[in-house]
């Protein structure tokens, strides 16, 4: 079928993007879906940091690709042999599909999947095919098993989780990243009990959903950081108990004089070695610092490792807020309509495809904390 879609062609232009023009809206020819693979049409999709930091070039990827990995939308058709979704479900679409056969799928990490790795490396979807073309027949990469910035995709029946249709695609996309990465950081990856004194530094669409995740976890106090001013007012609306700038020079000692010594759990969601650095510091002895950030690729993060053992500190990345998608999309959702995880609060507007290069430059400068693009909206 014919379809709109926005083509990122070169990595590293620069900035404003509304000027340099990273992605074009082109006519592209997206082929049905093959076995194990649905067509989804696109309700809303997320603009994500990760996305960002792919038009900025800190993470290669092959190109000419659709981007966009965050989506929501509704099953138009099935391939062969697809189990558990039918016609006209909506659906959550999540950045790491799973062969369901691997060593971490089988060990019930599929966040983790080896096959959903190479796919992403080569552009493809996890089993190997492209669906995607130029109008002239020249390939176009596959995004994360996804390219959700487009009218139509088809991806991996493993990418897609059932979701209720009361929910608006608008605020449904989140689910598909910010969400299961912030909210699963907090339930997950730290395991986060009531009363933990918490912090939370970067407070963008992942950070605000762990700080939301913090709230319903019951955390105290949830101490919320950033370079942002507004960012900081946002997370006050939202249930921080304490904010405090990251460039202030006492940031630190205001966040050991708030929970008397340091936070429990620090969650890292800025994707830069500062804001890490910040997260470690503001942990208390016996602390884990649980990263969501992804930088670039060769940054690496200092610590004393003498003081890692004898304060038994713990540092922990979290891929996919450690996420078994089918399990956690339901609860995390269960908790939004019951009124527990307002995600409608980090919706910042909808977006035509046209907008989507001006998006990325509020994106970049801090203003906003989910647009949507709506595709298909008249
Ligand atoms: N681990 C995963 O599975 C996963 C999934 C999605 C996104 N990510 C990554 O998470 C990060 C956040 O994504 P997002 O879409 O929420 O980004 P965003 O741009 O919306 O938010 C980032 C926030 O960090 C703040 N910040 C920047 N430097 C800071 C510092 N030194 N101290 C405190 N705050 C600082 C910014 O002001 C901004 O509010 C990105 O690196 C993204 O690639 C990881
Ligand atoms: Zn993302
Ligand atoms: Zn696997």
């Amino acid at each position: 079928m014919r379809m709109r879609a926005a083509v990122l062609s070169q990595q590293g232009l620069p900035r404003p993007y509304a000027e340099s023009r990273p992605i074009a809206i082109e006519e592209v020819e997206l082929d049905g879906p093959g076995p194990g693979e649905v067509l989804v049409e696109i309700g809303g999709a997320g603009l994500c940091h990760s996305d960002l930091s792919t038009i900025e070039n800190l993470r290669p990827r092959k190109m000419p690709t659709v981007p966009g990995h965050e989506a929501a939308g509704i099953v138009r058709e099935l391939g062969a042999g697809v189990r558990g979704l039918k016609r006209d479900d909506h659906v959550a679409m999540v950045f790491v599909s799973s062969c369901r056969e691997c060593r971490y799928c089988q060990g019930g990490r599929p966040n983790l999947c080896e096959s959903s790795w190479g796919a992403r490396t080569e552009g493809t979807l996890v089993s190997g095919a492209r669906r995607l073309r130029r109008l002239d027949g020249s390939p176009l990469h596959h995004y994360s098993g996804l390219s959700t910035f487009a009218q139509y995709a088809v991806v991996s029946a493993s990418s897609l989780v059932s979701i209720p249709k009361e929910v608006p695609f608008t605020v449904a996309a989140a689910f598909g990243c910010a969400v299961v990465t912030g909210v699963g950081a907090v339930f997950n990856t730290a395991e986060t009990r009531p009363g933990t004194p918490l912090a939370v530094v970067g407070l963008g669409g992942v950070g605000l959903s762990a700080l939301l995740g913090a709230v319903a976890a019951g955390a105290n106090p949830i101490v919320a950081v950033d370079v942002s001013e507004a960012k900081l007012a946002l997370a006050r609306e939202l249930g921080a108990t304490h904010a405090v700038n990251a460039r202030a020079a006492d940031a630190l000692a205001q966040v050991k004089d708030i929970t008397g010594g340091g936070v429990d759990v620090a969650i890292e969601t800025a994707g830069t070695i500062p804001a890490m650095e910040t997260a470690y510091a503001l942990c208390a002895r016996g602390g884990i610092t649980v990263s969501a950030g992804l930088p670039a690729p060769t940054s690496s993060f200092a610590y004393r490792h003498a003081a890692l053992v004898s304060d038994e500190r713990q540092i922990r990345g979290s891929y996919m807020g450690s996420c078994v998608p089918g399990r956690d999309i339901p609860r995390f959702m269960g908790l939004y309509l019951a009124g527990r995880l307002p995600i409608e609060r980090l919706f910042s507007g909808a977006l035509r495809l046209e907008e989507i290069n001006q998006g990325f430059d509020r994106l970049a400068e801090g203003t906003v904390v989910r647009q949507v693009l709506t595709p298909n909206a008249a």
